[in-house]
């Protein structure tokens, strides 16, 4: 049986999922590809760390360029992450005429168009469906399955850390840190967990979406993102006394010409299937103009669920090689010619309706003062809670608007933050209720 052989560069949690897809499914895939899949070389600079699985002599190597020039192996795994070295390695492989495999959302979202052109006219292949959504099928879905739609709107739980510290918070009371530290400690999180929980690993996957569902290479800079540091158990308590869950989403939507790409902690009605989505899950919710609205659901991070993608990227450029075709379908679905720029429309233009928490000093009149700020700048409210009095105390005071527009929002906060019985910052959370429903 033929034989085709593969480098992975990057022995670490994902990569070592990788050899153990490809040897417990090695029936299955042999089955499926017509082809025996082999991983000739794995490069890691950690030549000692036990990861529970025994590699054949001489397969290990801490030179990732004995994979990159090595003439017998056809597709190079990048699975090393960030943008320094990986960018080198996988410009180097397309150089020496090999696929690639990467599952690396920081590097694709500020280097895709570099790395895609490259391979496009050296007719090789670029797979990334494990750079967002972990196990989840979302790029091959956008890139083919729903190659004839108008995406409307995305709204995803695309990173799984920041999904199960706010699960975790919302359903047993965990502290921020703790949490976080678990998640840790089950591989979940990126080197710098920083880039989890401040929103920025969700940009970049948001980014990737945009790209494929309208045909661009968006800038991170475009991205409003904010992340879950600074969510606080009160607020998930008055989120469920309003009826809506936290959870951190990335949002496109397309409007008037513009698309809308912000991630940020949302407000989502509690009945919405992505309000119960929890701990690692991911799910992406989707509206395309004649789809109507799909969800994809499933594990967004960990060893084994983000090798299943890896590994399914692999079979795919390996049946091409069989057929010795490439490019049948080009990276964003979209022909080199048909991609362009699009309009972004800017944060402070949302008109969505706002949570605000505020810390008042209870005294007779201090609804009022805050309300006629909030009127003054055409923000109407549609619920107040009051909770715990104490005269002459300091008590959160949580108010829920009707659609407000968010530089109007910002401007009331700053004025209303002037207010000699406001004790602390204001705190505001943007509220989804739609989220995709039909008009
Ligand atoms: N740190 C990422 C997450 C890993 O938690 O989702 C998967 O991309």
């Amino acid at each position: 049986m033929e034989k085709i052989n593969v480098g992975l560069i990057g022995f670490g949690t994902v990569g070592t999922g990788v050899v153990r897809v490809v040897r417990e499914n090695a029936g299955i895939i042999r089955d499926k590809l017509g082809a025996e899949l082999v991983i000739k070389r794995v490069a890691d600079k950690d030549l000692t760390r036990d990861r529970g699985i025994k590699l054949d002599e001489g397969v290990l190597t801490p030179d990732a360029r004995e994979i990159i020039n090595d003439p017998e192996i056809s597709v190079v795994i990048e699975l090393v992450g960030g943008t320094g070295i990986a960018r080198d390695f996988i410009m180097e492989a397309l150089s020496k005429g090999k696929h690639v495999v990467t599952a690396n959302k920081a590097l694709l979202s500020t280097h895709g168009r570099e790395i895609f052109r490259k391979a496009g006219e050296a007719g090789l292949e670029v797979g990334f469906e494990a750079s967002v959504g972990g196990g989840i099928p979302i790029i091959k879905a956008l890139r083919e399955g729903l190659v004839a739609n108008k995406i409307d709107s995305i709204y995803g739980i695309i990173n799984g850390t920041s999904n199960y510290i706010l699960s975790k918070m919302t359903n047993e009371g965990g502290k921020f840190e703790d949490v976080l530290r678990r998640a840790q400690e089950k591989g979940y999180a990126e080197a710098d967990p920083s880039y989890d929980v401040e929103g920025i690993d969700t940009a970049h996957k948001l980014a990737i979406l945009i790209d494929l569902a309208y045909g661009t290479y968006i800038s991170l800079n475009d991205i409003y993102t904010e992340g879950i540091t600074r969510i606080d158990q009160l607020d998930i308590k008055f989120a469920r006394e309003f009826g809506y869950r936290i959870k951190l989403l990335a949002i496109a939507k397309a409007v008037d010409g513009t698309v809308e790409a912000r991630v940020h902690p949302t407000m989502v009605p509690a009945e919405h299937p992505l309000a119960t989505v929890d701990g690692v899950y991911n799910a992406i919710h989707l509206r395309g103009n004649a789809v109507g609205s799909v969800m994809f659901y499933g594990l967004g991070a960990g060893m084994m669920p983000t090798a299943s993608a890896v590994v399914a990227d692999i079979v795919d450029i390996c049946r091409d090689i069989k057929k010795k075709i490439s490019g049948r379908i080009s990276p964003l679905s979209y022909t080199e010619e048909s991609v362009r720029d699009i309009k972004i429309k800017d944060i402070s233009s949302l008109e969505i309706p706002y949570y605000l928490r505020f810390l008042v000093i209870d005294k007779p009149g201090a609804l009022s003062k805050i309300s006629g700020v909030l009127g003054a700048h055409n923000i109407s409210i549609s619920s107040v809670i009051q909770k715990d009095r104490k005269i002459g105390g300091a008590v959160p005071l949580v108010v829920v608007t009707h659609n407000a527009l968010e530089r109007e929002l910002r401007n009331a906060i700053a004025e209303i933050e002037k207010l000699d019985i406001i004790l602390d910052k204001v705190v505001y959370i943007r509220i989804e209720e739609n989220l995709g429903a039909a008009n």
